[in-house]
């Protein structure tokens, strides 16, 4: 069993929290991703490490479904079964020159680690962190922290740029040299986003987030096609080339249990009422 050492609820569906894991911890690097289990009959899910310290891992997911909303309710203190990982090829880290990270939503937890890196490796940052309003902006402060320069967007306007994280990059590209591009958040909005550099060819990575099962390459449930050619997300990934990701073809496949999944929300909502069990 893997204690969470602390909980905290960042937002309405949004929450943070760290893990007790040292063997993940001391071996994560930017880019990579854990594996989840919440009990020994739960399913396996895929969420991003958003940061490592001493023997504890930092995640922040978003509640969509049964082990998202099951992983929530697990108060501090409290453990759940498996943390496998680190999982992934990291993020490639060299010197670039100037180099933008895109966080849309839930994205922005991957990006202080690979920002992070990035400076660390000597590149000029710049962060731009978009959110659908200002409550749903998370890790602003720690970006801004690591960040040369930091920009927001909001699409209601609440904070920063009113409208889209892909109007600040495509004016930053405008008016400086970057050298390279990160885009992680939703599969639309990275499709969108990726668009504005392809123009240019300036080099983007986008992390895909496919459905996942085993992690290791044996199941095949996260199949992407890259460049036309059959990529596994959990080992040749998550992170990939922006501009030969076939984004129609994954989001195809995001919706394959689209019933199943609400099903199991319900049954796990239903179970919880009745019986006061979270898992
Ligand atoms: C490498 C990787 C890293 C990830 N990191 C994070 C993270 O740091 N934080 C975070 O909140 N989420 C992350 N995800 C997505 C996360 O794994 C899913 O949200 C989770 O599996 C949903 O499980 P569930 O049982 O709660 O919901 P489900 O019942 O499985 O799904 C509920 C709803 O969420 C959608 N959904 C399910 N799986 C995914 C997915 N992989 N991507 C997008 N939508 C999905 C479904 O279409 C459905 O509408 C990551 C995914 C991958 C592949
Ligand atoms: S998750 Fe099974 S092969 Fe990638």
């Amino acid at each position: 069993m893997y204690q969470i050492e602390q909980s905290v609820k960042l937002s309405d569906n949004v929450h943070e929290i760290w893990v007790h894991a040292p063997h993940v911890a001391r071996n994560a690097k930017a880019g990579q991703f854990v594996i989840v289990r919440t009990d020994e009959n739960g399913e396996r899910i895929p969420l991003t490490i958003s940061r490592a310290r001493d023997d504890s891992v930092r995640i922040i997911f978003m509640t969509v479904g049964k082990t998202t909303h099951a992983l929530a309710a697990i108060p501090s203190g409290g453990s759940i079964a498996d943390i496998a990982g680190p999982l992934g090829q990291p993020s490639e880290i060299k010197q670039y020159g100037t180099c933008v990270l895109v966080g849309g939503g839930v994205g922005i937890a991957s990006t202080p680690c690979i920002a992070k890196a990035l400076k660390g490796a000597g590149n000029k940052v710049i962060g731009v962190l978009g959110a659908r309003n200002a409550d749903y902006l998370i890790l602003e402060d720690e970006m801004a922290e690591i960040c040369d320069e930091l920009h927001i967007a909001t699409d209601d306007g609440s904070k920063g740029h009113h409208g889209f994280a892909a109007d600040i990059l495509k004016k930053l590209i405008q008016e400086q040299n970057v050298h390279a591009v990160w885009i992680i958040g939703p599969t639309i909005m990275m499709k969108v986003t990726s668009g504005v550099t392809r123009e240019k060819g300036i080099k983007t990575f986008v992390s895909l987030n496919p459905i996942m099962v085993d992690g290791t390459g044996m199941c095949a449930s996260c199949r992407c096609v890259v460049a036309g050619k059959t990529k596994f997300a959990c080992v040749d990934g998550p992170e990939f080339d922006a501009h030969q990701v076939d984004f129609d073809m994954l989001m195809q496949r995001q919706r394959y249990y689209m019933d199943q999944e609400k099903e199991a929300l319900a049954r796990w909502q239903e179970h919880r009422c009745t019986c006061g069990g979270d898992r």
